[in-house]
């Protein structure tokens, strides 16, 4: 059954966005499995430049299907404002549906993400203040607003009634106002009009699609060392990124997802704090983060950046079961001598290529091997054979060290430049 994962392989801010956009242009559903506005995928296309938080890549291709799938947290304002970022560029949005079974990010969760992410002081994750923390821990709590609550007010009302004089003494101690219910009920009114017609039910829909072998993409957010379970928790965000979360998330029977894409940057980057073992400073990381363009897309934040970090991208490898591997931003290495890749973690003065637990993490060094750099602009290049010798090399050492087939290469940020093996 046609059912491709694409998920993030390192921290976050792979050029996910791009490498959907292109496998989802033969989908005819595109579902994001988790996470919520706090995405950042850049697309560009015949159709301009975007921004996408909230959208699935697949918005661009009219025929298909693009789902907010139930392992999202919606913020309903947030989507509005995109959707009109869109409809302003002529892209019309009309294949959007929504579970009714996500959860809401509600304004409450918003301010506690800032609140609480500030109040932990040294320890603060870094989140990306939208709301994700709260949203999906008021889920766990069974204290979460469903999607498709929105159709009924009075469940909405009832369950703020349960939840907000609690709510409103974090916030009052937080030294923020009580929010007052009558103002979320008038928003989820609003709601309910723009999107109340969009709500679908993911399983019927997508036990069709597969019913009728058509194409789901799945896509993820993030990257494994930012997974609930599995990344450096508590420098995490609150969803599963990893691929066996498209199958809860996205609605999808483990064995009917066929092709895993792992995404990975050429280099590393990550936002947010954290321990980042090939974190590269001053002049160097300064000249990466330039080359690359390295600004959070959600935050406008400044990446911190990095060499290759080669365990991180098996341990995702690992987890996720790539099929293939998509490599994007190697046009950004061109022009160095040479590049170091870390191929190893030496954790308490004994090399390992396993990712070992946060608090080792930390004060892990990287262990690097430096590989010949090319000097060519590589930005134009379709094609495997006519990439430099050196990249070439480049790419199978990373290949070596994840254990998956780079099948494409991204050597620009437009769909068209790309490599496909
Ligand atoms: P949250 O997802 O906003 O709760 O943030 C948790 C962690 O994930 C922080 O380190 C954020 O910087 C990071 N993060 C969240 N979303 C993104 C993203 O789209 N790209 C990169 N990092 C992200």
């Amino acid at each position: 059954m046609p059912v491709t994962a694409i998920v993030g392989a390192q921290w976050g801010d792979v050029g996910k966005g791009k490498i959907t956009d292109l496998l989802a242009e033969a989908a005819d559903l595109v579902i994001r499995f988790g996470g919520g506005s706090n995405a950042g995928h850049t697309v560009i296309n015949g159709l301009g430049e975007f921004k996408l938080h909230l959208l699935p890549s697949g918005i661009f291709n009219a025929a298909a299907i693009s789902l907010l799938g139930t392992g999202m947290v919606v913020d309903f304002a947030a989507l509005q404002r995109e959707l009109d970022d869109l409809r302003r560029a002529g892209v019309s949005g009309s294949g959007l549906r929504i579970s009714n079974r996500a959860q809401v990010v509600m304004p409450y969760h918003i301010v506690l993400d800032r609140l609480l992410d500030e109040a932990r002081g040294e320890e603060r994750v870094g989140t990306t203040q939208r709301g994700i923390g709260p949203a999906y821990a008021d889920k766990v709590a069974r204290l979460g607003i469903q999607t498709g609550d929105i159709l009924f007010p009075d469940v909405v009302r009832r369950k703020l009634d349960l939840l907000l004089p609690e709510t409103n003494r974090t916030l009052l101690r937080l030294g923020h106002p009580a929010i007052d219910p009558a103002d979320i009920m008038r928003q989820a009114g609003e709601w309910r009009e723009c999107f109340g017609t969009l709500l679908v039910d993911q399983v019927e829909l997508v036990d069709r699609y597969l019913t009728e072998q058509r194409p789901i993409v799945l896509e993820g957010q993030l990257g494994a060392m930012r997974d609930i379970d599995w990344g450096e928790y508590p420098y995490v965000t609150s969803s599963t990124t990893i691929a066996g979360g498209g199958a809860v998330g996205g609605g999808v029977p483990p064995a009917a997802i066929d092709r895993v894409v792992g995404v990975v940057k050429a280099y590393t980057t990550a936002v947010g704090t954290g321990p980042m073992p090939t974190e590269l400073h001053g002049v160097e990381a300064d000249d990466l983060r330039t080359k690359g363009a390295e600004f959070g897309a959600t935050t406008g934040r400044p990446r911190r950046v990095g060499w290759f970090d080669g365990p991180a991208a098996c341990y995702a490898r690992r987890l996720n079961g790539f099929t293939d591997m998509a490599v994007t931003k190697l046009d950004v290495l061109s022009g160095l001598e040479s590049i170091p890749i870390c191929v190893a973690y030496d954790v308490a003065g004994r090399a390992s290529s396993d990712m070992p637990v946060t608090p080792l993490l930390r004060d892990a060094e990287p262990v690097f091997e430096s590989v010949p750099g090319w000097e060519a602009d590589i930005s134009d290049i379709r094609s495997w054979f006519d990439l430099p010798s050196e990249a070439r090399f480049y790419l199978s050492r990373l290949e070596e060290l994840v254990g998956a087939k780079a099948g494409i290469v991204s050597v620009g940020p437009h769909r068209a430049q790309t490599i496909l093996r």
